[in-house]
């Protein structure tokens, strides 16, 4: 069997920065609500940059690193929730900007665990011989889904774009265990719309429609810090491996106060928690890719070291990976 190994790290941010007081000036909130609840101090938004465009950033910078030439790509899976359109993917459109002829696309609809969702894809792909080389990329542009007068919601998200290129390798590393779990019982957790239907049948229009993220805080957290001790210890479990075995964990950041008590939960010391929340916020599918490459940047990631990716989000979604490094 062969096994799936990240080569490259990626990210894109957009320029513009919205700190916690920016945001007093639009909704009644201060930096001392929103830093004492979730650990987030600025978030960056874009200034017309769309979810392809910072895909696509992310995805070259993934590959430049991997020292790989596009038209070796296999496959391209973008995780997002913002996508610029229905139609085309934004796989699609990353991949003609890119020049990946030869790639297949397409996007991948699994919130913020959208990430290790395609990554758990494209490991398969990898692990059956389908495929070589694949760019996976979580990409949003969340701030469109934004209703900006909620301070419920608006204070907690930013836009990003991670992504990794996973190669296929006859060593046994790489991606060493990973699970998916959703439970749509949960779906009105977080929600964000799509079109209604709207056609010549349909007697009665939904004049309720608002296309902005709503959610359920109280619950989304308590399903978080459940969910990410349970993945951690299922991935550990299936790698036939100890808590002492891992180097870092790298959590969806959507709250510090998450983390913090999910750590607790788990048995794992919190400064094994990789945490960048503070600076970008949740950017849904982004969030894991964007802490990788910030780690592999950084030079914190050594041949052999373990790693935990773990992501929740809406629907209810939840996954993990556990890799080695190489
Ligand atoms: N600034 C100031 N006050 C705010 C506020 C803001 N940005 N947002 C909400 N409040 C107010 C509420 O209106 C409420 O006021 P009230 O008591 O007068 O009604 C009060 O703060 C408490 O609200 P509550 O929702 O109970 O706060 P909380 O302690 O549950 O924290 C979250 C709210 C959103 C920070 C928390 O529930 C959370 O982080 N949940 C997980 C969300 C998440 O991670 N979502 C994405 C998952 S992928």
């Amino acid at each position: 069997m062969k096994h799936a190994t990240i080569i490259g790290t990626g990210r894109c941010l957009p320029e513009q920065v919205m700190t916690n007081d920016d945001l007093a000036n639009i909704v009644e909130t201060s930096d001392e609500w929103i830093t004492s609840r979730t650990g987030i101090k600025q978030r960056r938004i874009s200034t017309g940059e769309n979810t392809s465009d910072l895909a696509y950033k992310a995805g070259l910078r993934a590959l430049e690193r991997a020292g790989l030439e596009a038209e070796a790509l296999d496959l391209i899976i973008c995780a997002t929730i913002t996508p610029d359109s229905f139609m085309p993917s934004v796989a699609c459109m990353v991949q003609e900007r890119l020049g990946a002829k030869r790639a297949a696309a397409f996007d991948l609809s699994a919130a913020c665990t959208g990430l290790v969702f395609a990554m758990t894809v494209a490991t398969s792909f990898i692990e059956n011989g389908m495929f070589q080389n694949i760019l996976v990329i979580g990409a949003e542009t969340l701030s469109k889904a934004m209703d900006w007068t909620d301070r419920g919601t608006c204070v907690l998200f930013g836009d990003g774009a991670g992504a990794v290129v996973l190669q296929a390798s006859e060593q046994k590393q790489g991606i060493l265990s990973m699970h998916m779990v959703s439970d749509g019982s949960k779906q009105d957790y977080l929600c964000l719309p799509a079109l209604p239907v709207s056609n010549p049948f349909v007697e009665k229009r939904d004049k309720e429609f608002t296309p902005y993220i709503s959610m359920k805080g109280q619950e989304v957290f308590k399903f978080a810090v459940r969910t990410i001790s349970d993945l951690i210890k299922n991935v550990l479990a299936k790698a036939e491996l100890q808590v002492e075995d891992v180097k870092y964990v790298v959590a969806h950041q959507a709250n510090y106060r998450i983390i913090e008590q999910a750590a607790k939960f788990a048995g794992i010391p919190l400064d094994k928690f990789f945490i960048n929340l503070d600076r970008y916020g949740n950017t849904s599918a982004a969030t894991i890719g964007i802490a990788l490459d910030e780690m592999n940047e950084k030079e914190m990631l050594k041949p052999g070291d373990k790693l935990i990716l773990v992501g929740f989000g809406g629907g209810m979604t939840s996954g993990a990976v556990l890799l080695e490094w190489n």
